[in-house]
């Protein structure tokens, strides 16, 4: 029976680059689909950026482009980076489209006249210098707990606990750095509260195994038993300015309201999958509507399940639409145990990856080897990752071709055997068609890693079946032509049958297999026969490079270097991962996550990434950096240091008293030149005892974080300074 599947994979952040955290679901979703295709199902797979929201409107104002510039230009490189990893979408669009504000506005109006929507007048910080109400993660302060400073309006990163902006003790706008004062504005709720939306989650989510175990679980939690009641109206709404939909009114006036992204996001795979039927003529209500009969599914990271499970079905289901068949969702990536870390270089985007020269499909194996359907994290580590390809891929896989290939071309015209081998083939390698079904099995349940192992299994019989045939010793032999003909006969079939079981994971290699053997692309059942007798195939060229381990070292060298250039770059890959404190599950969790990836608020106390100077250090208070006593001092001497390369001995005149102070300059100055200009430094800097003198203070320079040249710019007051006036 043909199936009919829509499967999603979430909407990528249409403000930052795609990294291989994200490619662990996008690959994931893709191998399902392809394999839903190759079994012959009608599956069609959608995805969209994700284009609304704060985040991305402040993002584009730092870039001094208009929003919609700023998501048409991540929306082609998010394309790209797919495409470049075999993530055949078969339609990627994005959420600022006019059919997911058609689908945004009809739900709305659906369930406003089911009685679920209530406008609400709430308090919120507002920032009265950039006028406009502050996310969550636009407001930092100090903990009201632990009372670490520099902290979100969310969460602490330090103690873990979850609080309301409001809490936050001296709070801030990260946006201006003004103190935010509360002011009151309508907003528009979806009554997740009503026991109609509570009774229906609590049915859908325990049913017809919709979520893997560990998420009906969560779910339970959060839905809590009959008559608790401890779900919370959701806030579904934002004040101008804002990136998205504005809500219409009643007779469809202004209202100035737009609706949070996290309205229109999901909403966006209807919209992705109306477009796309649009130009295929295909039957959208065939599968998003009330009755549809087809599949449909949605991979998601674990961190937006709060949304998928809860939310969305909630809405689908009162706004007369059929609900996911099942969500689907996986764990967070690691990079040699470890959440990925721009400073240790494993913050890898997916462009780097590729513009390093490695082979996508490395990736796509060593994925698809460690994923098994549950929502564990999953580690990438570098080392196991070259071994597990090298030994897997080329040592078993493509082994299996590469050793019978040579005598089918020289000794044999490319042709293979005449007389019928099929029974001879189940005799000699017994197993490897017949397991078909079995690895068939493993991919319908995502469980990617059973069957790679299972395939390799079916790998290490085959080069054992060429070890104990030696092709290369019969091929010296007298007499033993018929013999080698019929055993590379077998291991062509056997390679064969290999490449259909991989094709879900390895679609390019699968490609140039089927190239060499010389057939149409492989289907499914394809694997139910062998080769015909006396089938041609062609030469064989070498179908994949192992991994060089210098090119990994270089990847992450170049991951680690990336984080210094420009101002945009640094602020594209600040997508941190969560911090390990906040449960993964909460919907807390998920803010900061998007916020994360949010435009660094302007260089002011609120802290964020200088363009040259790398992070900035976590906010002070008044009273910490009045202990730095800085003064404007003279250089009275300057002398070359013998036996140091980098140092210059000052004599700094301090109006009375004078210094002696090694400082790390002579890349930058002569000596000469300083004699006699102003600088400042710090006066109170206990004295350091150094290779060639006491070093009493420091002068204070700008430099790249770097270092490299031509980073170094010592710093003079303006002309009329007197040596030991203080710097406040
Ligand atoms: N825009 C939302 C999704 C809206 S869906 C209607 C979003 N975007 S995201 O860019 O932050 O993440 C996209 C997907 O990638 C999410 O499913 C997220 O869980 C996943 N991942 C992002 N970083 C990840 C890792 N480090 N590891 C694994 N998956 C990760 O969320
Ligand atoms: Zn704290």
């Amino acid at each position: 029976m043909t199936r009919k599947i829509l499967l999603t994979a979430a909407l990528p952040y249409a403000n930052g680059a795609i990294h291989l955290g994200h490619l662990v679901e996008y690959i994931q979703t893709d191998i399902w689909t392809r394999f839903q295709k190759m079994r012959g199902h009608e599956c069609w797979f959608v995805c969209a950026d994700d284009t609304h929201g704060t985040p991305i409107m402040l993002r584009a104002e730092k870039e001094g482009v208009t929003p919609e510039q700023l998501i048409e230009r991540v929306h082609a490189e998010h394309a790209r980076d797919f495409a470049g990893f075999h993530v055949a979408f078969d339609n990627y669009y994005t959420t600022h489209s006019d059919e997911t504000r058609h689908y945004s506005e009809d739900i709305f109006a659906k369930l406003k006249a089911a009685g679920l929507i209530e406008i609400r007048s709430i308090e919120q910080y507002y920032d009265p210098v950039k006028l406009m109400f502050l996310p969550d993660r636009f407001i930092k302060g100090e903990c009201p707990k632990c009372g670490t400073r520099d902290q979100y309006g969310d969460a602490c990163e330090s103690c873990g606990a979850a609080y309301a902006p409001t809490d936050l003790k001296n709070p801030y706008s990260a946006v201006s750095g003004a103190q935010p004062v509360l002011k009151s504005s309508d907003h528009y709720f979806f009554k997740l509260s009503d026991p109609r939306c509570q009774d229906f989650l609590r049915q859908w989510t325990q049913q017809e195994e919709r979520l893997q175990p560990e998420a009906a679980n969560k779910l339970q939690e959060w839905l809590g038993s009959p008559g608790e009641n401890k779900l919370t109206d959701w806030d579904i709404s934002r004040d101008a300015p804002y990136f998205g939909f504005e809500i219409p009114g009643d007779n469809v006036e202004s209202t100035g309201k737009y609706f949070y992204v996290w309205l229109d996001a999901p909403i966006g795979y209807m919209g992705s999958f109306k477009n796309f039927c649009d130009r295929k003529g295909l039957d959208f209500d065939e599968f998003w509507g009330k009755d549809s009969t087809a599949e449909l599914y949605h991979f998601i990271g674990k961190d937006i399940l709060y949304f998928h499970a809860l939310f969305w079905p909630a809405e689908l289901a009162h706004a007369g639409y059929r609900t996911p068949t099942k969500v689907f969702a996986h764990g967070f990536l690691t990079v040699d145990g470890a959440k990925m870390s721009k400073s240790r270089g494993t913050f890898i985007t997916a462009e780097s990856y590729l513009a390093q020269g490695l082979n996508p499909e490395w990736l796509r194996y060593y994925f698809a080897a460690k994923l098994n359907g549950s929502m564990e994290d999953i580690d990438l580590n570098l080392e196991d990752f070259t071994q597990r390809v090298n030994s897997d891929l080329i040592g078993k896989y493509i082994n299996s071709a590469s050793r019978a290939a040579g005598f089918v071309a020289k000794r044999f015209g490319g042709q293979l055997l005449h007389a019928h081998s099929n029974e001879r083939f189940h005799a000699d390698l017994p197993g490897i068609a017949e397991a078909a079904e079995e690895i068939a099995g493993y991919y319908e349940g995502r469980d990617t890693a059973r069957a790679l192992r299972r395939v390799m299994a079916l790998a290490d019989q085959i080069n054992q079946y060429v070890d104990r045939n030696q092709p290369w010793v019969l091929a010296k032999q007298e007499g033993q032509e018929a013999r080698l003909h019929e055993v590379c006969t077998l291991l062509i079939n056997a390679f064969r049958l290999l490449t259909i079981y991989l094709k879900p994971v390895l679609p390019k290699l699968a490609q140039r297999a089927e190239e060499f053997l010389n057939v149409a692309p492989l289907h499914w059942r394809d694997a139910e026969y062998l080769l015909p007798p006396a089938h041609l195939i062609n030469g064989y060229e070498h179908l994949m490079q192992r991994i060089d381990p210098k090119q990994i070292d270089a990847l992450i060298a170049a991951n680690r270097e990336s984080l210094e250039p420009a101002a945009t770059q640094a602020a594209a890959q600040s997508a941190v991962p969560p911090a390990p404190t906040i449960d993964p599950h909460s919907p807390q969790r998920h803010a900061q996550h998007q916020q994360a990836t949010a435009p660094s608020p302007q260089p002011s106390p609120a802290g964020g990434e200088g363009a040259n100077g790398g992070a900035f250090a976590p906010m002070i208070g008044m009273d910490d950096f009045s202990k730095v006593d800085l003064r404007v001092a003279r250089i009275a001497d300057a002398q070359h240091v013998e036996g140091a390369d980098k140092l210059i001995r000052l004599t700094l005149d301090l109006g009375g008293e004078t210094r002696n102070v090694f400082a790390g300059i002579k890349s930058a100055y002569d000596p000469a030149q300083l004699v006699g200009r102003l600088t400042v430094m710090v006066a109170n800097l206990a004295p350091r005892k150094m290779k060639f003198g006491l070093s009493e203070g420091m002068v204070l320079a700008a430099s790249d974080t770097d270092g490299k040249s031509p980073g170094l710019f010592l710093l003079s007051p303006d002309s009329g300074a007197q040596p030991g006036m203080r710097v406040k």
